[in-house]
């Protein structure tokens, strides 16, 4: 079986998994910036085994430039998640991740995400109906957890050392617990508990913007990878350890062929609706911290053809690179803000 440790080794700095964001061109592009391999945005387990083929061949798209890639199921029982892993390693998974923390109430109500925290016995029959099929398949178990549901039940530990004893190959720690979502600093100090409290490997995730910022969490926790999330929405270079040490113009030029890239993957990869939907999200990320940024995501959300998105960006650009925001001269849209 696939060693979790040394393909974390291999490429410790990852992206991290976001639902709307990190399908196959995103994540080839990341890849192809420096990240080590991936993990895809959650499948709900049971959508996927009611989806037709040509959904489900869309949701779970690989492209063999990827390298091995990690496809992440929501859900709530073995019932539903063995049959959707089985499926996901047909269609190419390398490794299976079990989504422990998403904090939306639609998944939370249903005992997914999150709520597999707080019912320990359950999930560790789920996670041992899981560590039984995948065993059959030569294919590593994974989760990603929160810190724990809310203040009142902070236990990460306890949920990575069941996890340990049914089998689970590697641990990913978002510290935050269910009630805190996204809000406030990720307690790193939770990730470092559960360095210590298992032999199996642990990837730190939470506020990481940087190579430095990784290596950072690296020292100060003992994980032995850092996943990545919105600090790389908008900035796949920041996986390439070589960027920030290029001068100025050396940079953009550089950013500038990636989003290129990326955009070119989205159109190539994705089917024509898709490719739109997409292009017009990333390009607006691709505009994030800039002056303009509103007008023109406004624009781009406007655009009713990929070349239309991507015209409007250049415009942007060739704008920004002589001082002017791309509202001068135009009217700004109603409603749009940074
Ligand atoms: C828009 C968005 C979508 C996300 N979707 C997922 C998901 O599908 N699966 C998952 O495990 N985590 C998901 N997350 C959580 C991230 O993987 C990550 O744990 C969190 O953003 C903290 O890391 P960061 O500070 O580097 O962003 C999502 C986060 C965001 C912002």
């Amino acid at each position: 079986m696939l060693s979790m440790r040394d393909l974390i080794a291999a490429g410790p700095v990852r992206l991290a998994p976001m639902a709307s964001y990190t399908n196959a061109p995103y994540r080839l592009v990341a890849r192809e910036c420096g990240a080590g391999f991936s993990t895809n945005e959650e499948i709900d387990a049971a959508a996927l085994l009611g989806m037709g083929m040509s959904k489900a061949a869309v949701w779970t798209a690989i492209d063999p430039g990827e390298g091995p890639v990690a496809m992440q199921l929501l859900g709530n029982s073995e019932e539903t998640l063995v049959p959707a892993a089985v499926r996901l390693v047909e269609a190419g998974a390398s490794v299976i991740d079990i989504n422990m923390g998403c904090p939306a109430k639609k998944a939370v109500t249903k005992g997914k995400g999150a709520a597999l925290m707080r019912d320990v016995p359950r999930t560790a029959r789920i996670l041992g109906a899981l560590r039984r099929e995948l065993t059959a398949l030569d294919i590593p178990l994974t989760i990603k957890i929160r810190g724990g549901w809310d203040d009142t039940c902070l236990n990460a530990v306890e949920v990575a050392r069941m996890a340990e004893d049914v089998g689970v190959d590697a641990i990913t720690v978002h510290p935050r617990t269910r009630s805190q979502q996204y809000a406030g600093r990720a307690p790193w100090e939770v990730i470092a508990d559960v360095v210590r409290a298992v032999r199996i490997p642990v990837t730190g995730n939470g506020d990481v913007r940087s190579l430095a910022e990784a290596q950072w969490m690296m020292a100060a926790t003992g994980c032995l990878g850092v996943m990545v999330g919105r600090g790389a929405l908008g900035r796949p270079w920041m996986f390439d350890p070589e960027h920030e040490a290029r001068p100025v113009g050396e940079r953009r030029a550089h950013e500038a062929a990636t989003r290129r890239r990326h955009l070119s993957l989205i159109e190539a990869m994705l089917p024509p609706r898709e490719a739109l939907v997409h292009t017009r999200r990333q390009l607006s990320l691709y505009t994030t911290g800039r002056v303009g940024a509103g007008v023109v995501r406004g624009r781009i959300f406007e655009a009713t053809s990929i070349a239309e998105a991507g015209a409007i960006f250049e415009a942007f650009e060739a704008k920004a690179a002589v001082g002017q925001t791309p509202d001068e001269g135009a009217v700004p849209l109603a409603g749009v803000s940074d």
